[in-house]
């Protein structure tokens, strides 16, 4: 196994001898330090990452390479003086880290319960966790508040998460502890882990249920072996911000826990994968076998309703992304994706991150996306030759304002 696979794998596992463990791993010879940070390097808007992240020479952003991801429970009991200690812990965490994947980036957001439980309307579009999709069965992410960390170093991730759920430094730093705040929302599933990187899919020990040994790409980025979140195909963060009320400033993040069913996938060839993950009409020379051939836009046109459905008709599939083409304003698309690679409990995935301005942007896309008016009328079904449908089952949903920094302390 590879350093960036033993590094996946601390990091899965958690706590302060995977924290030790990753230190010796990370920093075993003369790599450089994690660099520090200040409260003031950081923007107003917590969802404001893009300004820090590396790009290529198309443009295209890469996310951090490790992600964390806690559900948590609202466990205090006295709101206004937690929103003190709160904001002090998060302070803390940007002192210890600089406001870069090098050092930390990360979010909290809260849940339509959250403030149902205190007797508030959200004057935002966002609606309690749920199916999205008719006839969806999905578990319910309900909890109070929502933490995503991001570094390049697993060290810094579990280096936050150590300092603010027990008793660490972070850094170097001291960190106000947060457990009497919060607590995991469900000790066995209330935290996740995410990865990005090129090859790393392919890197692991072992089998993963429902990923053939041996099949994924070994340059791909992702499970399905095609690289996604090209610039052009994501809105931007002024796209996805809300203007106005009380949370202008902020965004909303809906989180699907996506679980891979890729048996057949790997049976197809390159031509039949680009089909499905893009579109009918796109020549996989120019995709290649993992995106390599893509800039900074996936060589997607934009049909309409029935344009699609003729599409349907006469190849007997559907491209995923065509599926959402439509609905691209000024060429791109309504919703940023922050979507990383997961491996939880051995079974491939993906974490599944989307910020919208309105819920109702994320819902539009996923409702196309399921293609239920393909399937009633043309060759293609509810799930195969539907775009990627066949190849994953949304287990889980959780929906979460991002508020703007000045309120992401219990607001
Ligand atoms: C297993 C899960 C998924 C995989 C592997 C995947 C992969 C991809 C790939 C490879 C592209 C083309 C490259 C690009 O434009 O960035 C794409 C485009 C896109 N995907 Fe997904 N995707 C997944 C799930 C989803 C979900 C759940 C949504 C939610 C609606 C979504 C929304 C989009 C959008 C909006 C685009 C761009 C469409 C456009 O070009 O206008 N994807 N995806």
């Amino acid at each position: 196994m590879h350093r960036r696979a033993v590094l996946r794998r601390l990091l899965a596992a958690g706590g302060a001898a995977a924290l030790s463990a990753c230190l010796d791993v990370e920093f075993d010879d003369d790599a450089p330090e994690i660099p520090s940070g200040s409260p003031d390097d950081r923007p107003d808007r917590q969802h404001a990452w893009n300004a820090a992240l590396e790009t290529d020479e198309h443009g295209n952003r890469r996310l951090p390479r490790h992600h964390v991801f806690r559900s948590l429970s609202y466990v205090g009991e006295d709101r206004e003086r937690d929103r003190g200690l709160v904001e002090t812990a998060l302070t803390d965490l940007e002192r210890a880290y600089g406001a870069s994947p090098d050092g930390l980036l990360f979010t909290v957001g809260y849940s339509p319960s959250y403030f149902e439980r205190f007797g508030e309307s959200l004057s935002v579009d966002l609606p309690p966790a749920g199916p999205v999709v008719p006839g969806e069965n999905v578990r319910r992410d309900d909890a109070d508040a929502f933490l995503h960390l991001a570094s390049d170093h697993a060290s810094a991730v579990l280096g936050a998460e150590a300092a603010l759920f027990g008793d660490r430094p972070a850094n170097g730093t001291d960190v106000s502890r947060l457990d009497g705040v919060f607590e995991l929302a469900d000790p066995e599933d209330g935290r996740r882990t995410g990865f990005v990187g090129a090859g790393l899919p392919a890197d692991r020990e072992g089998n993963f249920q429902g990923v053939p040994q041996e099949e994924v790409h070994e340059a791909a980025p992702n499970f399905m072996n095609f690289r996604s979140g090209l610039k052009g195909s994501q809105a931007t963060e002024d796209r996805v911000t809300i203007r106005e009320g009380r949370f202008a400033g902020g965004t909303t993040q809906h989180v699907a826990l996506l679980v891979h069913t890729l048996s057949n996938w790997f049976d197809r060839s390159t031509q039949e994968q680009v089909a499905r993950m893009f579109a009918p009409d796109v020549d996989a020379e120019n995709v290649g076998p993992v995106g390599e051939e893509l800039t900074a836009h996936n060589r997607v046109d934009p049909v309409d309703e029935s344009a699609l459905h003729e599409v349907a008709d006469e190849h007997g599939v559907v491209g995923h992304a065509q599926k959402m083409a439509r609905f691209r304003e000024d060429g791109r698309p309504p919703i940023l994706r922050r979507d990383v690679n997961t491996d939880h409990d051995h079974e491939a995935g993906v974490v599944f991150v989307s910020l919208q301005r309105a819920f109702e942007e994320f819902r539009r896309l996923r409702v196309a996306m399921a293609g239920l008016d393909i399937a009633a009328s043309t060759p293609v079904s509810e799930r195969q030759d539907n775009g990627i449908l066949q190849y994953f089952r949304t287990h889980q949903r959780g929906n979460f304002l991002i508020p703007p920094r000045r309120l992401r302390a219990l607001p």
